[in-house]
């Protein structure tokens, strides 16, 4: 069965910049947004028209920009833009947010054309709130943000670094990329995960066996990583731990890096009372080096190297006989043969609650490929099939683990 992530679609944005400094990202965000698939309409404040141009804003969306000129106006007014850009938005992004903005927002004054399309609009609102350190520190600011939370606004915390005034430290406008994130996990058709806590495991694990080699596989923890981004937009507090990969680490994710099977042991074994939900879609090495070299072993004199292996242990067979009867184990088998079979077998021994096999000798799924082909299969011995791309199939698999904890919740 296929499934197809149609939520991500021609989502409608407004994104509204106002007249702060980092306004001339403002290009950057609406292209990152275009990219993402999604339709958007840029408003301006009077202020942020200091700081970017309109015209560049209108040529790359390919439609107009709404400035403020368009809101009170005899030539504009009579369209009502705030109401006709309240009600068509699905979301609206303020990026960056001014203090000044922001504080108007909580006020719920409704004199700039962004101010009142917030006002009008039953879309959630993301402020991205953008400023020199000593603004955001402000009691006032400080306070107004905590007004805008309890108001349902959700406010990204800015990120630390070179502020534009000169100045080191909080108040730099988060990278387009997070706030796309940010913006799918505001539009996420579900969020049946909201409040709870997912331990997620991934990519593959490194076995030195002297300074500079190891043993590895070509896991590239793309599976465990959609399933973190995916768990995350639909509400969890997410912590994956991974072994080493080349992805760039997700938005809003509690990230514990690893190298070794051993190392992702004590990691999980440490953070698994706090998961309801653990899901083991790493590559663990079975076997490690009885003893890693001290120095770099050397080729001369040695036609035949023979190494000595010893057992890693199985971590998700430690988890499985650890968890509390509330938490549910999810694992992953990649089988080259049999794969029902086999990984139903690997669900029992291991008291896992459900498991995903995928066939590693199908050329659309498993190991560095974007896509996957899987069974996912539940302790009852019934399975259905998933294809799809890697978050593809991670929502398929969540949609199933959702169903879980409300029989759970039920029972
Ligand atoms: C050069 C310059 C840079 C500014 N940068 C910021 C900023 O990064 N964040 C902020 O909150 N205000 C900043 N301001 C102040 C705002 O422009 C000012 O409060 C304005 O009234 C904001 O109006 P608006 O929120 O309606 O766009 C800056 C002002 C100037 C002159």
């Amino acid at each position: 069965m296929a499934t197809m992530l149609t939520w991500k679609n021609k989502r409608r944005v407004v994104l509204g910049i106002t007249g702060g400094i980092a306004a001339y990202k403002g290009p950057e965000i609406l292209r990152a947004l275009q990219r993402a698939g999604c339709e958007v309409e840029v408003v301006l404040t009077e202020g942020a028209e200091s700081f970017v141009s309109p015209m560049v804003l209108s040529t790359l969306a390919g439609r107009r920009t709404w400035t403020q000129d368009d809101f009170l106006s005899q030539e504009k007014g009579w369209e009502i833009p705030h109401i006709n850009l309240a009600d068509w938005a699905e979301l609206v992004i303020i990026a960056p947010c001014t203090a000044e903005t922001l504080a108007r927002l909580v006020q719920g004054r409704g004199e700039s054309l962004l101010d009142a399309t917030v006002l009008a609009t039953k879309a959630p609102v993301l402020l991205f709130p953008a400023m020199n350190s000593h603004m955001l520190e402000h009691p006032a600011t400080v306070r107004n943000i905590k007004e805008a939370r309890a108001m349902s606004y959700t406010v990204v915390d800015p990120d630390e670094g070179s502020l534009a005034c000169g100045y080191e430290g909080k108040g730099r406008l988060p990278a387009p990329s997070v706030i796309v994130e940010e913006a799918w996990r505001a539009l996420s058709p579900r969020k049946d995960f909201a409040g709870v806590s997912v331990l997620v495991t991934a990519g593959p694990t490194w076995e030195f066996i002297d300074p500079v080699r190891f043993i590895s596989n070509p896991s590239s923890g793309k599976m465990g990583f959609a399933l973190a981004r995916t768990a995350w937009y639909r509400g969890a507090d997410v912590t994956l731990v991974s072994g080493p990969v080349s992805l760039p680490t997700p938005h809003g994710i509690t990230y514990c890096p690893v190298k070794s099977a051993m190392d992702m042991y004590k990691a999980v074994i440490e953070k698994m009372d706090f998961a309801k939900i653990i899901i083991k879609s790493a590559a663990v090495s079975d076997y490690r080096a009885a003893s890693i070299e001290m120095e770099k072993m050397k080729r001369e004199g040695k036609d035949t190297l023979t190494l000595n292996l010893v057992q890693n242990p199985d971590i998700a067979a430690e988890v499985g006989a650890r968890k509390s009867p509330d938490q549910i184990l999810v694992g992953f088998a990649a089988e080259s043969s049999h794969l029902v079979e086999h990984a139903k077998e690997k669900m029992l021994r291991k008291n896992l609650d459900l498991i995903v096999a995928n066939d590693i000798t199908a050329t659309d799924a498993g190991f560095a490929v974007d896509t996957n082909r899987v069974k996912i299969i539940k302790k009852a011995g019934d399975w259905h099939e998933l294809v799809g791309t890697k978050e593809e199939v991670a929502w398929g698999v969540l949609n199933t683990v959702s169903e879980m904890c409300q029989k759970e919740e039920n029972r």
